[in-house]
């Protein structure tokens, strides 16, 4: 981490853990719309001022170990294609042929030399060319240079793979702002994908996510599982533009949520080793730099009602029969704690679908709710969103500067 972000972290926890009251230069914050939550006139804006335009964490550089592997990414109701070429470098397609609109791959997986239609057999080279169509002869004034694969934005960062389907997005790295000083000393290049599932969840994406952006619940949801290991009282917030957020927590004792796994970088700089490091990357990501690896998690809608969580599970790369008993253990871990999360989730959708929550309210320890969904209507543009449905802004304020 860099080192005036490190400097804030100690002094910030070091306030937060004497502090006893509410802050008294804090505001009140106004109770969140449950339409945001249930509305369709919301999920349309936000398809349109969030997922058409935001970077989007679309995968790992390490899923896709050699020229010709290919991962599909199927969310947004969209289908692309992330391939690495012959010439070692990561893409992403539209998974749609110029032809008629069939996909090319219908794997969610593999390895191609080429991308080969299932319908017409067109046939497509590794850069998106149009390379073969049979009879050709058949379609008149055809050049082939004008029906190459459609490509979306694609740029990666220490081994993540990020999307954007805006052409006049700005540069990644500039959208992920603070992230690159608030890793250092963090090895993310060195990450591979362990396990990875995804959950089907009966509520809006949003609620969803809120649950990963405080730890007032740790104490009750987690009571033997997280807590434990967490001392809660020490949990800081720093508020970033963009949306973006860092957590910290530090661990009881220094000890890490989960056993030291059979292979570990004795590289990590120690803020990483003595607490938990948390960032939600806007809008929909959550990373947590634990030494021992961590739980990638993405949130995606299917709908207002429902959503996706899509969990990665990363560690050390290693070829070891330890080490794959240890994520076997990881993943039985990582489902149960889940699960005292997950089964709350629908009926909160309930109660904001049913009218009988109508607005959510959200308390200083729960302010990155907020900023949160403060972004989100800046990302819409504020004076899009219906008045019924909007959020008042209150903590542009109390984001903190950039390290670097
Ligand atoms: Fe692909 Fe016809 S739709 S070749």
């Amino acid at each position: 981490m860099h080192e005036a972000a490190l400097q804030l972290l100690k002094r910030t926890m070091d306030d937060q853990l004497a502090r006893t009251e509410h802050p008294s230069d804090f505001p009140a914050l106004p109770p969140i719309p449950a339409g945001r939550y249930t509305d369709p006139r919301f999920a349309a804006l936000e398809k349109e001022g969030l997922w058409d335009r935001a970077w989007l964490l679309a995968g790992i550089a390490s899923e896709l170990p050699e020229p010709g592997s290919y991962r599909l990414f199927q969310h947004l109701d969209r289908s692309v294609i992330l391939s690495r070429g012959k010439d070692d470098r990561i893409r992403a397609f539209h998974n749609t042929c110029r032809h008629r609109g069939s996909p090319l791959l219908l794997e969610e997986e593999g390895r191609a030399s080429r991308f080969v239609c299932p319908y017409h057999s067109w046939s497509y080279a590794l850069d998106g060319a149009l390379k073969a169509v049979p009879s050709q002869h058949d379609f008149a004034c055809f050049e082939k240079s004008d029906h190459g694969l459609a490509e979306v934005r694609c740029e990666t960062y220490r081994g993540f793979i990020f999307i954007n389907f805006d052409d006049a997005a700005g540069p990644l790295r500039e959208f992920l702002g603070e992230f690159v000083a608030l890793t250092e000393g963090y090895p993310l290049e060195r990450m591979v994908v362990k396990d990875r599932f995804t959950v089907e969840m009966d509520c809006n994406w949003k609620i969803a996510y809120h649950n990963f952006l405080e730890i007032y619940h740790v104490n009750t949801v987690h009571p033997k599982t997280l807590a434990p290991h967490l001392d809660s009282r020490s949990f800081v917030i720093a508020l970033y533009d963009g949306g973006h957020m860092r957590f910290g927590t530090r661990k009881k004792g220094g000890v890490s949520l989960f056993e030291k796994p059979p292979v570990q970088p004795d590289d990590i700089a120690d803020v990483f080793l003595e607490n938990t490091v948390a960032l939600p990357t806007f809008p929909n990501t959550f990373f947590s730099l634990d030494p021992v690896g961590f739980n990638l998690q993405c949130f995606w809608p299917a709908g207002p009602n429902k959503s996706i969580m899509e969990v990665r599970q990363m560690g050390w790369a290693t070829d070891d029969d330890a080490d794959r008993e240890y994520w076997g253990e990881m993943r039985k871990a990582t489902e149960h704690i889940l699960s005292e999360d997950l089964c709350l989730f629908s009926s909160i959708q309930q109660s904001l679908r049913n009218g009988a929550l109508t607005s959510i309210v959200t308390g200083y320890q729960e302010r990155a709710l907020y900023w949160f969904e403060e972004e989100i209507d800046r990302q819409i543009g504020p004076d899009r969103v219906p008045r019924d449905l909007q959020v008042q802004p209150r903590l542009g304020s109390y984001s903190t500067p950039h390290s670097e």
